[in-house]
Parts: structure tokens; sequence; C-alpha cells
């Protein structure tokens, strides 16, 4: 009785009307923002630097999201502005307690209701033909699934911010894999936890009893450990129903995730990362699972933690082979090969339960770059293995210097197996969709480059662009790519007897913005097979770098910041190249 008597005292009664009729109570460090709800969305400004604040809803006694908001809310200015949906309540008296705050923050005052959430989030580092989400955080791309015409891709969201945390299923479609539509989230966290990532699979057959051709989405719930959730979609993918049995798998453990479903001989088979390996799974029905194998010990690279594995069948390989062969993906960080994340493959089969992988010269990496991780490939797409990465790396991806987003997915490849020398690869080939987004191709006659050769493409162009081009020497050569205000990256190729050839890629001045070391420092080497000629195709976008060697034989995938973007190409050599082939177009219709 005291406390309470106490409680009622410190509360102070700050500002009485709004036109929607707004109180703001202070209480210790709680402000209570009472409201009534007038229109669509709430819109809250937002800061990367400000601190953690978490906020309930309540309508009367309902917690209306049945849990804790988590936004970094502005203090002085915003450098983003995030929606709260609250049209269900309109004409309704709503609480807002939010902890951890102060009443004369920007985040409180400039709280306002609105029907639209229409800023123009067209910032300088705003991809123009890659996904990115429309405002807040990504991390990997989740439930990758085609259905009815249609490519859904989810990813780990925060939509409260630019930072991890809280984490959800954003969502955005696509028919053509390259034109991206935000739709609206399709998880929230719930009672049991955050949702983290997973896949999503059609239930052609109606195994679950959910009906025919339901997309059923298995993710990580993270909270009391991680365990495996699903859902369930009627209406082809937009929104989701969590089972009312969740958890469907309990290992009780703290490292127990990201769950990669297929279907084997009409069973459903699910691998899940536990650590530094893999476990699989096996039901009929999506919702009850038995364990039948472990995968990893002993085999690959253990330098990190293993998460986002995939599985996909692959077609045989030689004559001889008559057992159905799959590739297994499984992302490794913080040691990839050029330290932070990468994606690691091995090629198998699968025995009793469980994946056997082939006498490889294991680890084998999908891309060298720094930034491709979380990496799975698309289901129900037929004999295709459509990949999507997130590109960026943990190391310091929550320095990048977007504003109002954060982060994307590499452009989709269609992953295959190729014999190389003796042995095999999984090469990354860019799906063939991503060329339709071609336009004022320039071109250029074969020519010979002695010492070094530099000039303009697609002047004034907007940050978003396709080059194409043969390399013939031998020795050190390479390009760059530069603009004038002194910002350059590089690509030295080295194929010099007795050593091993490769690519380098420097990106230490591809920027004047320095916002991480790790970042800029570091120069990412890709190993080659040695040739005296390569063929590369090189992705550029506002933020990102992707470069194809030899039909994607190899990958690398590495983030650019650069304050103006590059529109001059420099070819060189330290004795003589022939440069043939070259174009160079622009992307992002
Ligand atoms: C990989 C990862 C996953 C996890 C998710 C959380 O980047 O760490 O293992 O499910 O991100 O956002």
């Amino acid at each position: 009785m005291k406390r309470l008597a106490f409680g009622l005292l410190a509360a102070v009664l700050l500002a009485v009307s709004c036109n929607d009729g707004r109180m703001v109570v202070v209480n210790g460090d709680q402000v209570v923002v009472t409201l009534k709800a007038q229109k669509k969305y709430l819109i809250f400004p937002i800061h990367d630097g400000a601190p953690q604040t978490q906020l309930t809803f309540k309508c009367g006694e309902e917690d209306i999201f049945g849990h804790q908001i988590e936004m970094y809310l502005a203090t002085d200015s915003a450098q983003l502005y995030v929606p709260v949906d609250i049209s269900e309540y309109r004409g309704k008296k709503l609480d807002i307690y939010i902890d951890k705050a102060h009443a004369e923050w920007f985040g409180v005052t400039a709280l306002r209701q609105s029907n639209d959430f229409d800023f123009e989030y067209d910032e300088q580092y705003r991809q123009k033909y890659h996904m990115t989400p429309y405002h807040g955080w990504t991390n990997d791309p989740n439930g990758l699934v085609y259905h009815d015409g249609v490519y859904h891709l989810s990813y780990q969201a925060n939509p409260y911010g630019n930072l991890w945390g809280y984490m959800h299923w954003g969502h955005t479609t696509s028919k053509d894999l390259v034109h991206w539509k935000e739709q609206e989230v399709i998880l929230r966290p719930d009672s049991l936890g955050c949702i983290f990532s997973g896949c999503t699979v059609v239930d052609k057959e109606n195994t679950t009893g959910f009906g025919e051709n339901t997309l059923v989405a298995v993710y990580s719930i993270d909270g009391n450990g991680q365990r495996i959730g699903i859902a369930h979609s009627t209406d082809g993918g937009y929104t989701y129903t969590p089972y009312g049995g969740n958890p469907v798998i309990e290992e009780h453990r703290r490292d127990f995730r990201d769950p990669y479903v297929l279907q084997i001989d009409g069973k459903w088979v699910m691998a899940v990362t536990i650590g530094e390996c893999l476990r699989f799974y096996e039901s009929d029905n999506l919702a009850e699972w038995n364990f039948t194998g472990e995968f990893g010990r002993g085999v690959g690279s253990h330098d990190g933690w293993w998460e986002c594995p995939a599985m996909f069948p692959v077609p045989a390989l030689n004559e001889a082979d008559t057992v159905q062969k799959y590739v297994l993906l499984t992302s490794i960080y913080p040691h990839g090969p050029n330290e932070g994340g990468a994606v690691q493959y091995f090629i198998g089969t699968w025995q009793n339960g469980t994946f056997v992988e082939d006498p490889l010269d294991y680890p084998l990496w999908l891309d060298y770059g720094r930034d491709n991780y979380a990496g799975v490939v698309y289901s129900n797409t037929g004999s295709r293995a459509i990949y999507i990465g997130w590109m960026s790396d943990w190391a310091y991806t929550n320095h990048t210097p977007s504003v109002e987003f954060r982060n994307g997915m590499t452009i989709p490849r269609d992953l295959e197996v190729r014999a190389e020398g003796e042995s095999f690869i999984v090469a990354s080939v860019p799906s063939p969709e991503i060329y339709t987004d071609k336009s004022f191709e320039e071109t250029r006659d074969e020519f010979v480059v002695e010492g070094s050769e530099c000039f303009d493409i697609l002047k004034n162009n907007d940050g978003a662009y396709f080059i194409h081009f043969t390399l013939s020497a031998l020795g050190e050569y390479g390009f760059r790519l530069k603009n004038n205000e002194g910002e350059m990256i590089e690509y030295k190729f080295s194929v010099v007897d007795g050593e091993e050839a490769k690519v380098v890629m420097d990106r230490s001045r591809s920027s004047k913005v320095v916002f991480d070391e790790d970042f800029s420092s570091r120069l990412v080497v890709c190993p080659l097979v040695a040739g005296e000629s390569y063929e590369v195709e090189l992705f550029v976008d506002r933020q990102s770098t992707e470069l194809f060697i030899d039909n994607g034989s190899r990958v690398m995938t590495n983030q650019i910041f650069p304050k103006k973007f590059y529109d001059t190409i420099e070819f060189f050599t330290d004795s003589a190249m022939t440069v043939g082939d070259f174009s160079a177009a622009k992307m992002g219709k």
C-alpha cells in the first residue's frame, strides 16, 4: 500500500491534451502515453544510437501485442520513422507504457498517428535491383518458397529499428527474382519467443491436415533456449497462423536453430544446426518429428558456429552414379576463408537418416567474399536450386552507413555441381532472370593493355550496373573501378608459376566513409584454377559488388559504401593483357 502511494506521488502529469486527447504521465523512468486511436498507424521516431526502450501497448486490460516491443526511441532527432499498426483499435483508448524513457525525448513528443506510411526511403545506398527492406534491419533470408507464380522472400527483420534484435519474419515477393515488393510482416515474436531463421515448404498432399497446397513455415523460436515451431498459410503465403502445438521440437539447447526442410522418398526431412554440427529429423506431417542422425563431426571447417543449413538434390555427376546425390550447405561464423562469415558446402548422399559426404577436399566454400552469409535455396522450384544469401557480415554489419534500412540480399544464383579437374565444385551461376534487368548497353571491341588503360563507363550512372569481359594474361593484372573523389576498388589477379593462382579484392580505398576497420583493412582473397584467361561478370549495386568468374566457378560478394558511384574503369597489367567481349549495362529499370 505504501509503495503504491509513493508510486502515485511520483507520477507527474505532463501534458493534458492534443488532438487525439493525448496525455503523457511520467512515473519514475516509465512514460505512459494515453491517446485515442484514430488512424491506421502510430509513427515512432527512431535513432540507432539512442538507449533501448521497451514498449507495452494496452487497450484496457488487453496487452495488444502480448509482449513488449523493443525500440531505440529517438532522444533528440529521428534517423528513421517506423509504424506500429493500431487500426484494429480505432476509436478506443490506448495506453502506451514506455520503459526507461523521458517524456521530453523526441521519440515521445513527435510520436504521431497517420493513415499512411509513405516515407521516401530512397537514400544513396538503397539497392536498385537487390532485395532490401523498406525500413529497418534485416539479416538472413527466410522461408524461400516459390508458389503460384510468386517467389516469396521472407527475412530476419527488426521492423522497429536498424539494429539486430527482437526478430520477426519480414516478407517480400517477386514474380521475376529481380523486382521485390514489400509485404506485411508474417511472423512476430509471441509468448514462446522471437522468430529466428527457417524455411517454408508447400504441403501439396495435405500431410499436415491444414489443406492441400498449404504453405508451412518451419522456424526457430528463440526464447527459453532455441526450439522449432511451425505456422501455416492458406492464403498463398501472405498471412500465417502459428501452430497451437508449438514447439514441435525441443532439445533443451541454447544453440539449436535454422531448420531447413525438404522431401526425400515421401518423408519430410529436416536439417537443424546444433552448435558446430547438424541434426536430422524425419516426419510424416511436419508436426511430429523423430531424430534420425547427426552430421558434421570431423568434416569441413569447424572454426565457428554452424548456422542456416540447406540441402537439395542434384543430377548425377557422372555415368557411374546410380545413387541420388545431394548438396548440403551450412554457414559458418566467425572464421570463414577471409575471416567473418561464409557458406561451406558438402556433396554426398542420403543414407539411413543422415547425410554422408563424398571424399572431397573440404572445406569447400560457395563464395570467397565477406558478404554472403546464411544463404539457402528456394523450395518448390523443380530441378532448379535458386540460392539467395544475406549480403553482409556480422563483424561490421551494425555499423554500415545506410540510414533508413540496413542490409539486403544477394542476387539470385542457380547452384550447380560441376567437374573441376579430378574433383567437383558447386558453382553459383547468376540466375538468368537477372539479365533481363539490363539496359543501355555499351560495348567495346577487343583491346590490348600494356601498363594501364582507363575509360569512363556508363557516364552519370546511378550506381547500379553490370560489367562483362574476358581477361587474357599471365603474371599480375586486373582492374579498378573509380570515381573522381579518389575512391576505388581493385581486383588483382595473380597467376604466377609456383604460386597459388588467385584474385584479390582490395576495398581499403572503396570509400571515404570509414565506419569499421575490419571492413576496410582486410584484403579479400579468392583462389583460382591457374589459367591463361578468365571470364569476368561483375554486378554492382549501390552498396554491393558480386564478382563471378568463369560462369560462377568462383564468386566474391563484397559490400562497398562509396560517397559517389564509380564511373571509370582502369585495366592494369605488369605485362600485356587482352580484354575481350567488353560490355557494360545499366541495371535497375
Ligand atoms: C545467422 C543467424 C541464425 C539465426 C539468425 C538470428 O545469421 O545467427 O543462426 O537464426 O541469424 O537472427
